[in-house]
């Protein structure tokens, strides 16, 4: 049987054909706009989004046998808000994961209703990109949009609804609502009543690789699959990276150097760290994960070859950079402020260092560690719970480059394991699928059979020392400058 994947990402959805032994037969990807109508906010078309989807999937399936296709389920960018009104219409542009304008009712949430209370009812406390925030800015900021709500929910599952007509989301993803009792799995009735909300307003909550039921029959007509595909809930996007790199279970890493950087833990059991530096969710495998989140990773290095230096030839720019831990240049990646662990939306990003012989090369270079010394900021405090993590998956846009993953294994003194795709959420929402339609027990299972590590990069020691001493300047320059943001 055929299972497809979609990623819907910040910049593009992606789609990927999988078919049962785990064979990747197409990848289709389609792009649509992203708006930033303040500076630090970040906003989508919902309906650019499915537009996009519908694309995509009929360019995927073009030439398969249709009747092959089983199932479809999502990897979808976490915690933006989609409010349809009474007649399922998108009331106002989505707010992303990315957008920093809730400053005050994040600080509202953690210092009046408080971190404890918030840390009790959800396992996390408030951060500006966090749902729960959103939804109070605007019953302050727009109250006829907020009156008008009848359905809140997360990106993908806007695509779950349109293709299903199913109003559902899954629990990985629900988690990062900051609505949802991670541990249980249920909605928390506290949080309903400090956002405002009532529970009918909420998606009914699946584990990520439950069918909540199969393509409408208009859909399926319009895109010529069967009508009995099944829709499986899916996963939050860096949750559904974690089972398309394998990592489920107890103990695995993964990052991901997508618009966004992430370092993942899967755990079997619940935990949440005392000062919540570490997103605490539930996990796409039925269990659990911490997670750290940096706002802006590949779209830093992105920015600076596209915006900057006018270029699209990002491994040219790459190419002449050679003095690992050299680099008298520091860059502090926070174009779109911070979440872990500074939980700053007024950050920014900055250059620090430069000489009048530092060279194109050398800023360059500075980007690409930067980012990798904030993703060790997470590492360290994962560390600092006594979690020993020794080595890493990857993936995402940026682990295409070696340079990147050779500075990553030896800025985070991490062993770092290249799997033979590294497609991490359209894979994993295609594995999801291939397990919500029963053609493996278990995400474990899936896992296991399918994913295949092809090369690893091992740290160096002589260039983890250099880097070491590089990190622990790193580390002082932002508290030295957040007073000026
Ligand atoms: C995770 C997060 C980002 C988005 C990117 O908490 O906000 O990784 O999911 O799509």
């Amino acid at each position: 049987m055929l299972y497809i994947g979609v990623d819907l990402g910040t910049s593009a959805v992606k789609l990927l054909l999988m078919d049962g032994q785990g064979e990747i037969k197409k990848i289709v990807s389609k792009e649509y706009p992203l708006f930033f109508p303040h500076p630090g906010w970040s906003e989508q078309d919902p309906e650019d989004w499915f537009h996009q989807s519908m694309e995509g999937i009929r360019e995927l399936t073009a030439d398969c046998e249709k009747e092959q296709v089983a199932g479809i389920s999502f990897g979808g960018q976490m915690h933006g808000l989609v409010a349809l009104d009474d007649g399922d219409r998108v009331i106002r542009p989505a707010i992303l994961w990315n957008d920093g304008r809730t400053g005050e009712e994040t600080d509202y949430l953690n210092e009046v209703i408080g971190k404890d209370r918030l840390s009790g009812y959800t396992a996390n406390i408030a951060f500006a990109g966090f749902t729960a925030p959103k939804i109070l800015w605007l019953k302050k900021h727009e109250p006829e949009n907020f009156a008008k709500i009848c359905k809140i929910m997360l990106p993908k599952d806007f695509l779950a609804y349109r293709l299903s007509g199913v109003f559902c989301t899954d629990v990985s993803d629900a988690s990062g609502m900051l609505l949802m009792d991670v541990k249980n799995r249920c909605w928390s009735e506290e949080m309903l009543e400090i956002c405002g909300i009532r529970k009918e307003q909420l998606p009914k909550l699946y584990e990520s690789y439950e069918a909540v039921g199969t393509l409408k029959a208009d859909i399926a007509k319009e895109l010529g699959l069967p009508p009995e595909v099944k829709v499986i809930a899916g996963a939050g996007d860096n949750a559904a990276a974690a089972v398309g790199t394998g990592t489920v279970g107890d103990g695995m890493c993964n990052i991901s150097l997508g618009t966004s950087g992430t370092i993942f833990i899967s755990s079997k059991n619940f935990g949440v760290d005392e000062h919540n530096a570490l997103h605490s969710f539930a996990h796409a495998d039925g269990r659990y994960h911490l997670m750290g989140c940096m706002l802006s990773a590949a779209s830093c290095n992105k920015w600076w070859n596209e915006e900057i230096l006018k270029t699209s030839d990002f491994g040219a720019e790459q190419a002449g950079i050679s003095r690992l831990g050299e680099n008298q240049v520091f860059y502090l990646p926070y174009l779109m402020g911070e979440r872990s662990p500074h939980n700053d939306p007024d950050a920014r990003a900055m250059f620090i260092g430069m000489s009048m012989d530092t060279t194109r090369e050398e800023m360059t270079q500075a980007v690409l560690e930067g980012v990798a010394f904030a993703l060790r900021d997470s590492l360290e405090v994962a560390r600092s719970l006594g979690i020993q993590i020794e080595r890493t998956k990857i993936c995402g846009g940026g682990a295409k480059s070696p340079l990147w993953k050779k500075m990553i294994a030896n800025i985070m003194n991490l062993k770092v394991d290249v799997i033979e795709s590294e497609e991490g959420p359209a894979l994993g929402g295609a594995m999801l699928a291939a397990v919500g339609c029963g053609e493996y027990p278990n995400v474990e299972t899936i896992a296991a059979k399918l994913v295949k590590v092809v090369d690893t990069v091992e740290p160096e020691k002589e260039l983890v020392a250099k880097y070491e001493e590089k990190y622990q300047r790193f580390k002082k320059i932002y508290p030295a400058v957040k007073g000026l943001f």
